[in-house]
């Protein structure tokens, strides 16, 4: 694997996801990045080249925060680095991670479905919660919306997860899910 790519890519994120505040900051990518490495230790023929920069350009063109089309900013990025085929093909999986734009989709390769499985689950657990709230502050919403959003999307993860690897560690983070919004529910209560 060329190490000077990756991290040349790190570089790149940490430069255009600076300030960022609705729950795609760089933090969110390293999170995403490692969990995809954990979970491909399963998948020993997994294209570790392809997962490593899937996950870290993952949300360069992300709607919420760039007005790019054609994954403008990925591409630019891995132009002049990678052939053509593999920017294809690294492109091609970056665009099937998303939730919102596959719905219930499978990724056409095990590349994608890993790295899907690691965005998704950095949206549960005591992180998705913290990202549920920072999202709705930065959305000006109150408390509320994003507890309605835990019902919406993210109960529902666990059950869309595509590896054995991926529902292991959702199904500790969906229970999180479930203890809080039992005790909020307490505490809420008139
Ligand atoms: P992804 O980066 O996986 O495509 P999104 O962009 O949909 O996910 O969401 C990023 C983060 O913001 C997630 O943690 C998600 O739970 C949170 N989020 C998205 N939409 C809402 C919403 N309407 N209310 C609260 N949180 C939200
Ligand atoms: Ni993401």
């Amino acid at each position: 694997m060329n190490e000077q790519i990756i991290k040349d890519a790190k570089e790149y994120i940490e430069s255009l996801l600076v300030d960022e505040s609705t729950g795609h900051d760089v933090d969110h990518i390293y999170r995403v990045y490692r969990t995809s490495l954990e979970i491909a230790k399963d998948y020993p023929n997994s294209n570790l080249f392809y997962i490593s920069l899937a996950a870290l350009l993952h949300d360069v063109d992300d709607s919420k925060i760039f007005k790019t089309t054609n994954n403008e900013n990925a591409r630019k990025f891995l132009a002049n680095r990678v052939n053509k085929e593999d920017e294809e093909s690294i492109i091609q999986i970056i665009n099937e991670i998303s939730f919102s734009k596959n719905k219930d989709k499978t990724p056409t390769s095990l590349e994608a479905m890993i790295v899907q499985d690691a965005d998704r689950l950095d949206a549960i657990g005591a992180v998705g919660v913290a990202r549920a709230f920072a999202y709705g502050g930065n959305q000006n919403r109150p408390l509320s919306k994003s507890i309605e959003h835990f019902h919406d999307k993210l109960l529902l993860i666990k059950d869309k997860l595509n590896t054995e690897a991926a529902k292991r560690i959702g199904e500790e983070r969906h229970q999180f899910l479930l203890d809080f919004l039992e005790e909020y529910k307490k505490e809420t209560r008139d």
